[in-house]
């Protein structure tokens, strides 16, 4: 109710606004009579103004028709902050219409500051402040890279795609950056890793474990011998894992658990709580 009292009294301003525009686009045409007061021209001029507007400021994406690009200054204008009804938000420097779900994303919604900028690196980081809502996402992981392809294409799946925001992802003309094809290659990347960690957990299985804060952490393999097996991965290099060798053969692919001898099927992680 409060907001449509407003909208009435901002009505207002405009409509007196665009009277006394309209009285002194009359004063200069009768001035200068000429082709101004011919209203072909005036259509022609308004035309033109129109589609400028259209293609510079909220420019068509090349090749993709029916989609735009918006400056980080317009897409603040569609947050709930602003007191808009129609809601955007940002992921990888692509605009998704949020609209729809004002619960979530509405002034009083729970992840309302979402809307009206890219957060990206917040929808990894969980970090939900100034500091966190960032399109920053430099140094975070292949997996994390994944994960936030994974959210944008979730609002691609439930929500309207709008176009893309002119920053870190995407340049002025709509054309995607480095930055997300950085992103892109990752996230390809880290389905390729887990693939191919898949591939290895069937000729290698992984290690039985278990840990509480009581009795300590315990690796076992009921058919092999326990060691530190590292994979070759681009994304991530020092990562290693449990798995059953079948030989008691040991290298620096495939360690030693610290205090645990070659031949052992069990070896002590953590001690136990005294
Ligand atoms: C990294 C941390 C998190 C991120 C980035 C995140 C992000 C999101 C986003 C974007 C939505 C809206 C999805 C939509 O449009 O439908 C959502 C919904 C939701 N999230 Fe989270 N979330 C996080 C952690 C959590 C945690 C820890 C909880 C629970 C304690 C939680 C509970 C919920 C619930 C209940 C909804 C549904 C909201 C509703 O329907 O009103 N989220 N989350
Ligand atoms: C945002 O939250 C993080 C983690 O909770 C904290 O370290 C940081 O200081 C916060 N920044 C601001 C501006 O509140």
């Amino acid at each position: 109710m409060a907001s449509q009292q407003s909208g009435l009294r901002h009505r207002t301003q405009q409509e007196q606004d665009q009277s006394t525009l309209d009285s002194s686009v009359q004063q200069a045409v009768r001035k200068n009579g000429g082709f101004i007061s011919n209203p072909f021209w005036l259509l022609v001029i308004g035309a033109l103004a129109a589609y400028a507007f259209h293609h510079f400021l909220l420019g068509p994406v090349p090749g993709i028709p029916g989609q735009v690009v918006l400056t980080p200054e317009q897409l603040k204008q569609y947050g709930a902050k602003s007191g808009s009804a129609t809601l955007y938000l940002a992921v990888l420097g692509q605009v998704f219409d949020v609209s729809r779900a004002q619960r979530i994303y509405g002034v009083d919604g729970s992840y309302s500051f979402f809307t009206g900028i890219d957060g990206s690196r917040a929808f990894i980081s969980g970090i939900f402040n100034e500091t966190g809502l960032t399109d920053d996402v430099t140094g975070l992981s292949v997996e994390d890279y994944n994960g936030l392809v994974e959210w944008r294409d979730f609002y691609h799946k439930d929500y309207t795609y709008v176009g893309r925001v002119v920053g870190r992802f995407y340049d002025q003309r709509g054309n995607p950056t480095q930055a997300v094809e950085a992103v892109e290659e990752g996230a390809r990347q880290a389905v390729l890793d887990r693939k191919a960690l898949k591939e290895e957990e069937k000729k290698i299985p992984t290690c039985n474990s278990k840990w509480s804060q009581k009795d300590g952490g315990m690796i076992w393999c009921k058919v092999g011998y326990p060691r530190k097996t590292f994979v070759k991965q681009r994304g991530s290099e020092s990562q290693f894992r449990c798995a059953c060798h079948q030989d008691v053969e040991h290298n620096d692919k495939k360690q030693l658990y610290k205090d645990c001898e070659a031949s052992a099927t069990s070896c002590i992680t953590s001690p136990p709580a005294k």
